[in-house]
Order: structure tokens, then C-alpha cells, then sequence
């Protein structure tokens, strides 16, 4: 983006001089260009440990928990308030061992499986198509299914495609029909596969490649009566020849989107507990949320070459902070819990994928309920939200706001590090014309003094809400769950024409002028 030299000129006049220690950020009020789409706020859940079963699921038998079609009613309801847009199901590595003919018709007649990848539980598919479709129904969030590549087949992924989309006379359109519903269900996002580089079947980029080739030949808008959105299985991390390979070797015209997933992790083999941590564990989480920053600016770069005018979208489909499981629960089911550590992380990813919005066009949070990064947990009929929950509250005012240019001036690192930032900002203006800045805080022990300017644009009435908490272990419990919540935020004075922000330490801002 090309700023005027006039910008600059009239920032360093009009502005007063910054006082030791405050740092200075810029919102070009008049250079709006990128849209941020919703789906960036998008979220993902597999079939695994209590996210589906127990998470959303509790079938319509459960008379103890309030529930439309066994569907919990507190989760929907919450999840309405942050307007998840959409939804990724049914995996994960869980999506290439599933075979979607087994969860539909009669309950008592669909066959069991073993879920091999989470714990060895049996998968009753009492959760299946009809079930997920009507969860997004619910939600008023777009499905977004993950189709099995590894151990399927391209009449079983078409046959999908037709079951859910087909609006004609057809075989699965009759299916569906005899299933009780007669009317499509026009599912737009797909993926072809997951991680199939490694728990997806291990293949190498060149053969998944045509293997994308030929799914998405038999996975096309026949069957749907409009264009589907094509996701392929992307890069884990830094594979930046994966992506290159996708661009290279997939025709666009049959791609609309590649993944990549990225886990802010310590360390695969120790990667520590969710709640007690240390300053340094903190820091180290950080810096692999902060890398997502690299991650997209080099896969985008390798996207721009073969595709400068943007049509194939970056998609995160799996982000998060990943740790140990929570003492006493299954391994395999990944539980944890959610602190301010987690908030942080979430703002600044969410402040990454906003500023790259023209790239990152869709992205999912690993995992909504009760797995990884949720920002609901459940223990039998009470739930609670997680301060993770409460930045995508704060952010949803970006959903399909137009992305405005922002400068961070005399940045600052946090004590103890060398190299990590301690300021994360990204700015944007609604349809009514409120702009929205959501900052956050990094640094766990210090306030952060912010001297924010908003050029070529009239600033109003200024208002703000706050997510903090005394400690960055904080943490909402069954037994205490407000503890972390957000509030009405004063720490600013306008002052000068500019706003002087004092954020608090390990903290998310949201403000609205
Ligand atoms: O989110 C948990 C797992 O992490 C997913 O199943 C897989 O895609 C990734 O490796």
C-alpha cells in the first residue's frame, strides 16, 4: 500500500512529541481498501475428546440439559453472540478416516467406528451430516466440511458433495430426501483433504497436487448449482515449497483456497501446562503466535508470484495455542485450559489476519469446545467462556469492516526479550462508519503508554472495552466463571488532537470512534 508523502508531512506537524516510553500508532482514517471477511473468525471442531459429544451434542434423549434436536442451546446461543461465520467439521486427522455414509439415516441403524486418531473411543455417528448442517442452521454459521482424501475415495467425496448440494433428481438427492430432507443444503466451503502431508496420508506435495486435481474434477458445481470453494490441504508451518507446489501445479481455476496450520507451541515434547507457567513459557508462546506474522507474509509472497491479482485465498484453517492436557483427563482428548496468555495470542493473530485481509480471506480456531484453544468448555449441563471467547466478543465489530492502514512508531520490546514487540494493533471501519481498533498488550508486567493518532477522519466520541485480569494465568472456572470478563475501558484522554492510551499489562483493547 502506497501512503501519500502529504500523510506523513501532516502526522509529524499536527502530532505532539512523544514522552519517554510511549509509543505511537497512526490509523490512516481515509485509506481504507481490503475488506476483513468474517471468516477469519471462523472456528473448527473435530470429533474429538468432548467437542462434538458433550461440546455441542447431547442427544435428544438428554432430558438434564436444555438442547434443540440434542443440540445444547447455551452453546448456540453463545456462539451467536461472537457470530461465528462459519464452521469447519468434521476434522482434522478425524476427517480422513470418516466415511460420511455411516452418520446418516436411523440412529439405531448407523455402524459404529473406532476414532483411531483421538484415545481409540468408539464413534457411534449418532453425530453426522444432518446433524452438523443443522448445528450451522442453528448457529447461522456456514458449514465448512473437511472431506476424506486419505482414506476415501472421489466417488465418496462427489457422492458427498451431491448428497448435501444436489437440487434434482439424483441418487443422493433421493437419499437425502428419504432422509428427511428434501431441500439442499447448498454447502459452498470445501476442503480436500487434511494435513495430508502428514496424519492425511503422508504424501508429498507433487502427488497430493493431482490428487487435488482429480477430487475437485468430481467435486463441481453440478451438483450445486453454484461455484464451490475449494480448500486444499496447505502447508504445516514453514513448508513454504508445499504452498508453491499447490500454486504451481494446481490449475486456479479449480482452487479457491490452500491451508496452512500453524500450533503456537513451547515444545512438541514439553509443551507445558495451560494455566501454571512460567514468565519464560509465556514468552516463548509469544513468540510462536508472533510468528504466525512470517508465516503468512512468506506464503503470501509465494502465492502473489503465481497469483498477483489475489483470487486464491490463504485459508488458517487450524490456529491456537496448543499445552499439556489439564491433570486427570485423557490424553488423547485434549483439554485444556484457557487463560490470559490465550487471550493475547488470539489478539494477535486475529490483528495478523486482519491486516493481511486482501490474502487471508478464512481462518479456524483450534477448536471451539473443550479441545486445544476453545473458547467454550462444558462439564456435563454447565459451560463456561474462556477469555479466548472474549476476544473474538471484542473483534467480531471487524467482521466485513474495511481494513484501515495503521503505523506503529517508536516500537518497544518487552523486558527480558530482545526481539518480540510488545504492541499488536489492527484498525478497521463498519458500513455505518464506526471505526474500531483493537490493541493488545503483550508485555504480562508492564502498562503500555500508546499515543494513537487517526489522520483524515474526524475521531467523535471515543469509547472502549477491556479484557484484564490481575494475573496473565487467569482463568474462568466452573466454580468462579467470571473471573475474566470484559469491561467499559477509561485508560484514555484525548488530548491534542491524538488519544493517549494506557493499556494494561497482558491486556486486549477494543476502542470505537
Ligand atoms: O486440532 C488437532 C489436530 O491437529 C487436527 O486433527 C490435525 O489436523 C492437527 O494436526
Amino acid at each position: 500500500m502506497q501512503i501519500p508523502r502529504s500523510f506523513f508531512f501532516l502526522m509529524f506537524s499536527l502530532f505532539p512529541a512523544l514522552t519517554a516510553g510511549q509509543v505511537r500508532v497512526v490509523i490512516d482514517g481515509a485509506g481504507a481498501k481490503d475488506t476483513i471477511s468474517r471468516h477469519i473468525y471462523g472456528h473448527f471442531s473435530e470429533h474429538l475428546g468432548h467437542c462434538i459429544y458433550g461440546g455441542y451434542y447431547v442427544g435428544e434423549s438428554n432430558t438434564t440439559i436444555p438442547s434443540t434436536r440434542g443440540i445444547r442451546k447455551d452453546v448456540v446461543e453463545a456462539l451467536r453472540k461472537i457470530k461465528i461465520p462459519n464452521l469447519r467439521w468434521p476434522g482434522g486427522c478425524f476427517a480422513d478416516t470418516y466415511h460420511w455414509k455411516d452418520g446418516i439415516g436411523p440412529k439405531d441403524r448407523r455402524p459404529t467406528m473406532v476414532n483411531s486418531w483421538w484415545g481409540g473411543v468408539t464413534e457411534d455417528n449418532s453425530f453426522g451430516t444432518h446433524e452438523f448442517l443443522d448445528l450451522c442452521e442453528q448457529l447461522g454459521a456456514e458449514p465448512y466440511i473437511s472431506g476424506n482424501v486419505g482414506s476415501g475415495s472421489v466417488q465418496e467425496l462427489s457422492q458427498w458433495v451431491q448428497y448435501v448440494n444436489h437440487d434434482g433428481v439424483s441418487p443422493m438427492a433421493k437419499l437425502r430426501t428419504e432422509n428427511g430432507h428434501e431441500k439442499p443444503w447448498r454447502v459452498r466451503f470445501w476442503g480436500i483433504g487434511n494435513e495430508t502431508w502428514g496424519c492425511g496420508g503422508n504424501i508429498t506435495d507433487e502427488y497430493y497436487a493431482n490428487i487435488f486435481r482429480l477430487y475437485a474434477t468430481f467435486m463441481n458445481a453440478s451438483w450445486s448449482g453454484g461455484r464451490l470453494f475449494r480448500v486444499a490441504s496447505g502447508a504445516g508451518g514453514d513448508d513454504y515449497h508445499w504452498t508453491e507446489v499447490m500454486m504451481r501445479d494446481i490449475p486456479h481455476g479449480m482452487l479457491d483456497g490452500i491451508g496452512l496450520h500453524h500450533y503456537s507451541v513451547i515444545d512438541w515434547g514439553k509443551k507445558g501446562s495451560a494455566t501454571a507457567f512460567s514468565r519464560e513459557e509465556y514468552f516463548a508462546t509469544m513468540k510462536q503466535a508472533l510468528r504466525m506474522e512470517e508465516l503468512v507474509r512468506k506464503h503470501t509472497a509465494i502465492m502473489d508470484k503465481y497469483d498477483p491479482k489475489k483470487s486464491v485465498a490463504l485459508v488458517v484453517d487450524e490456529w491456537g495455542g496448543w499445552y499439556d492436557v489439564e491433570p486427570d483427563t485423557n490424553p488423547a482428548f485434549l483439554f485444556q485450559q484457557n487463560t490470559m496468555r490465550d487471550a493475547v495470542l488470539a489478539g494477535v493473530t486475529l490483528n495478523i489476519f486482519n491486516n493481511h485481509c486482501d490474502r487471508v480471506r478464512m481462518a479456524n480456531l483450534a477448536q471451539t469446545v473443550n479441545v486445544l484453544q476453545a473458547v467454550i468448555l462444558t462439564h456435563d449441563e454447565k459451560m463456561i467462556l474462556t477469555p479466548t471467547y472474549h476476544v473474538f466478543d471484542l473483534y467480531s465489530v471487524h467482521q466485513d469492516a474495511v481494513l484501515l492502514p495503521v503505523t506503529v512508531e517508536n516500537s518497544r520490546t518487552m523486558a527480558g526479550t530482545d526481539t518480540l514487540p510488545s504492541l499488536s494493533v489492527s484498525a478497521s471501519r463498519n458500513a455505518g462508519g464506526v471505526t474500531h481498533c483493537s490493541l493488545v498488550n503483550i508485555d504480562p508486567d508492564n502498562a503500555l503508554e500508546v499515543q494513537l493518532a487517526v489522520t483524515r477522519m474526524n475521531v467523535g466520541v471515543v469509547k472502549g472495552r477491556v479484557l484484564a485480569s490481575q494475573h496473565i494465568q487467569d482463568h474462568n472456572t466452573f466454580e468462579s466463571p467470571e473471573k475474566v470478563k470484559p469491561a467499559a475501558f477509561s485508560g484514555f484522554l484525548k488530548q491534542d488532537g491524538t488519544i493517549r492510551v494506557t493499556l494494561p499489562p497482558g491486556s486486549v483493547v477494543v476502542l470505537e470512534f
